[in-house]
């Protein structure tokens, strides 16, 4: 073979891993509505910038006549590249190759990217799809399953995980996407359960479909699994962009800034949100719309507990996160979807240097049975751990309500908030006038001759002393009550006061959060 050939050689081998299971099959998943693996990978990163690694890796099995079906690169395309000119590593599952199914070399290519990550820095986008491990290969690929996990874990909290499930991924190919930091899945296409609907018809005699079992739909509304969805594999692409730019490469760093020019940062629209009813509903976002830079707000969970709002957003340019009680949906009150959505967003935020801006309208924990036998208050502690290990900057802005615990767990003063701001409306007391005034003033009520009349008096009294910021700002739990209209001034010039924070834990091992 002279030198020419050799090129050839090359080139053949080349055109062959790019095929993936061949042109059939790749337009059998273009009628579904779907890219195939190395479309994705092209249009998440930079025209140009992969760079493949282990393109002609092939599996070693000869169980159940694999040795007849090996394909190079072994149904994944692995590799890195650029997003915005910053460095990103990239797996991309082919379904097309034996249903994108992971077992020993597979998973391999996955682990050497992953461990690059970790070595230099940059997060790891995962695009899933894959029937989960490789029925042939037995218990190999449940070996590369768990190598992945383990270096999910590791890599937790050091370099963003980032999952787009982008097919039907069943059994080992949900629980990765489930340790990375955020899930997106695409409407229609892209399902996840750990056993299929017919397994399910077999356990348990229930018949559901695909779509209602772990569909997008399914995991952004009722599980919480999926963070975000997108209508479409073009539509999810644009967003895991959009989400790498408001994220920082490693713990190390800090976000990435866009460059702003200041302007008038008063918002006089504030100052008439508030209803003169306090148990009048409003939109929290409307409130941080207008706090936060024009439009650079990206929701997250936005269908699921939305009595609570969190998103990632800028302020000056800078990545904030962004966490709100919604008054607009069960009155903002906290609940155990709510109190695990907001406490998980926190510890990301933390992880990597994320200030955090943190609205407050909120009656109390959610009362009842229900709730207290799933153990709210587990998890409601899940809320209030979160908040109080964060070291990174954190700002609260009490607008209206602030009762009871909830008003300790939503990042107070005491468990380690730095600037703490409350409108001429914010009402910070233990409970609700009423049931304060029928519990402290029982006696007194129940002796009088109208008491109704009488508890009206007494809830007036209450009213009059705590619901509002006063008795608390005496305290200095509010460092300042501010108009309405001059939050965005106050929030910047104390992100920027705080722009070089430093607190340190207490050295220990790890903390032991109520999971
Ligand atoms: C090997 C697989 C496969 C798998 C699919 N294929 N899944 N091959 N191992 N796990 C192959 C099929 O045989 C088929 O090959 C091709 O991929 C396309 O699959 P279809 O079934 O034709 O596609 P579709 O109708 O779209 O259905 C996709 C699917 C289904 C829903 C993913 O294939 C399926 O249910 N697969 C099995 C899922 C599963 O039970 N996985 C194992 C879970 S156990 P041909 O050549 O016929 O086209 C697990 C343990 C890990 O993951 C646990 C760790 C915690």
């Amino acid at each position: 073979m002279d030198n020419r050939q050799r090129t050839e050689e090359l080139e053949r081998r080349t055109a062959q891993a790019m095929e993936g299971g061949g042109k059939d099959r790749i337009e059998a998943q273009h009628k579904k509505g779907k890219l195939s693996a190395r479309e994705r990978v092209g249009l998440l990163l930079d025209e140009g910038s992969f760079q493949e690694l282990g393109q002609l890796v092939t599996h070693r099995s000869t169980n159940f006549g694999l040795e007849k079906q090996v394909f190079l690169g072994d149904g994944v395309v692995t590799g890195y590249g650029t997003i915005d000119g910053r460095l990103v590593y990239v797996f991309s599952q082919d379904f097309t190759v034996l249903g994108g199914s992971l077992a020993e070399a597979h998973a391999e290519k996955i682990c050497r990217i992953m461990d690059l990550a970790m070595q230099n820095g940059a997060p790891v986008i995962g695009m899933n799809d894959s029937g989960g491990a490789r029925i042939q290969e037995g218990v190999v690929s449940l070996g590369g399953y768990a190598d992945i996990f383990y270096r999910n874990v590791r890599s937790s909290g050091v370099v963003p995980q980032i999952s787009a499930i982008l097919g039907p991924c069943a059994g080992g190919a949900v629980y990765s996407p489930a340790l990375t930091d955020f899930v997106l899945m695409v409407e229609n296409t892209s399902y996840m359960f750990v056993t299929g609907p017919n397994v399910v018809k077999t356990v348990t005699h229930e018949e559901v479909t695909a779509e209602e079992l772990g569909g997008a739909s399914t995991h952004a509304s009722k599980s919480g699994v999926a963070h975000f969805t997108a209508p479409n594999e073009l539509e999810a692409i644009r967003h895991l962009r959009r989400l790498i730019s408001f994220v920082p490469s490693n713990c190390e760093e800090e976000p990435p800034a866009v460059p702003y020019t200041p302007g008038d940062e008063l918002r006089p629209e504030l100052d008439t949100i508030m209803p003169e009813n306090p148990n009048q509903p409003y939109d929290i976002r409307q409130v941080m719309n207008a706090v936060i830079d024009p439009d650079s707000s990206m929701e997250v969970h936005a269908d699921y507990a939305r009595n609570m709002v969190i998103g990632f957003a800028r302020i000056e340019g800078r990545t904030v996160g962004c966490v709100a009680n919604q008054p607009a949906v069960l009155a903002g009150v906290l609940d155990i979807d709510a109190s695990i959505k907001a406490a998980r967003f926190v510890r990301f935020c933390d992880a990597f240097n994320i200030p955090l801006v943190v609205f407050v309208d909120v009656p109390g924990f959610l009362p009842g049975t229900d709730q207290e036998w799933r153990g709210i208050i587990d998890h409601g502690a899940k809320l209030l751990y979160a908040f109080s290990e964060a070291t990174v900057p954190r700002i609260t802005i009490i607008t209206r309500k602030a009762y009871g615990g909830a008003y300790d767990v939503m990042n107070s003063k005491h468990i380690g908030c730095d600037m703490n701001y409350a409108w001429p409306t914010a009402e910070i007391a233990v409970m609700g006038a009423k049931g304060a005034a029928e519990i402290i003033f029982k006696g007194e009520i129940a002796k009088s001759a109208d008491p109704q009349a009488k508890l009206q008096e007494k809830e007036a009294d209450y009213k009059e002393q705590f619901a509002n910021p006063y008795e608390a700002a005496a305290r200095g739990y509010i460092d300042e009550v501010i108009r309405p209209s001059e939050t965005r001034l106050k929030v910047i010039h104390a992100l920027r006061m705080l722009r070089n924070k430093v607190e340190k834990l207490p050295r220990k091992k790890h903390g032991n959060i109520p999971l």
